[in-house]
């Protein structure tokens, strides 16, 4: 018994843990914590304060991390942290699940909050769970069978200055072009649920012309981001955020114009995506990562 509360903020994702200080999570509490993850799906712990080392501890109860990203450097002498701040045209406004253009895409993506403006700047959370249960039964036998092609060669985030700033991080971000076949439906390796695996990198789906690929997608995708399925995190300063990569999709809205937004993030190394029949996703371009996350 523990006497942190766990209080859900909406039906059907989202919750705030209550009374915990996440440095002095123990083997049992991160028992109760990991449940709470695969039930909720993303998880706020309010006024957190941590430093880097202690966010990179408490991701590190969740299993080994990956670095920061595939092709974005990491904070300086942070191998594993990366830096999302708005004043540097980092705005992750496309609905999207971080990094699935690499065949193991990480589990779980922590976020902290250390300057966030006093207004927007929210980072919108989905369940893709309920997406994938609300499907009427042809799309979900239609996209139980489907892959999709995930690729980086995609610009999801926008800056939003001058051209040769936006050219920049876009050469950055794909230095190495990864694409990658992913099931429509993942099966979730620890809760055994479906969920539609799809966001901003799935760009094509196999087998099916582009215009063909964008109406499937963009119709699977619509049950996504219905209102039902969102929690909305409004963030204060210290506040730190847990959600399930494998079963989510986030998407931070451009609404604070000049104000400054700093988040950093430390994701934890994921497995290989499968789908209801037990295919394992292909690499169709790029390497496995290594260099980013245990192939
Ligand atoms: C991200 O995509 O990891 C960043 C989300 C955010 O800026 O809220």
């Amino acid at each position: 018994m523990t006497d942190f509360d766990i209080r859900k903020a909406g039906g059907r994702i989202g919750a705030e843990v209550v009374g915990l200080d996440v440095r002095t999570i123990n083997d049992g509490l991160f028992t109760e914590i990991n449940a709470a993850l695969l039930e909720h799906k993303a998880l706020i712990f309010r006024g957190q304060n941590l430093e880097d080392a202690e966010q990179v501890a408490f991701a590190s109860r969740f299993g080994p991390l990956t670095g920061a990203h595939p092709t974005v450097p990491s904070v300086e002498g942070q191998p594993q942290i990366l830096e999302v701040n708005g004043d540097e045209g980092i705005r992750a406004n496309q609905w999207h699940t971080d990094v699935t253009f690499v065949r193991t895409p990480p589990k779980a993506s922590t976020l902290r909050g250390i300057i966030v403006p006093p207004y927007g700047g929210n980072t919108l959370i989905a369940n893709s769970a309920t997406a994938y249960s609300d499907l009427p039964a042809p799309l979900r036998e239609f996209a139980d069978k489907a892959w999709a092609v995930h690729t980086n060669d995609y610009d999801y985030v926008q800056p939003q200055f001058d051209s040769e700033q936006r050219q920049e991080h876009r050469k950055v971000f794909t230095a190495t072009k990864y694409r990658t076949a992913h099931p429509v439906v993942r099966v979730h390796p620890e809760s055994g649920e479906r969920g539609l695996y799809i966001g901003g990198f799935a760009q094509q789906i196999v087998g099916l012309s582009n215009r063909e690929s964008r109406a499937i997608l963009d119709l699977l995708q619509a049950y996504v981001i219905r209102p039902e399925n969102i929690f909305r995190v409004q963030w204060q300063p210290g506040d730190l955020v847990l959600f399930d990569n494998r079963i989510t999709q986030h998407y931070a809205p451009d609404d604070y114009g000049d104000l400054p937004r700093h988040l950093r993030r430390v994701t934890v190394a994921g497995d290989v995506p499968v789908n209801i029949g037990g295919e394992e996703s292909r690499i169709l371009e790029g390497d496995d990562a290594r260099h980013y996350t245990p192939a």
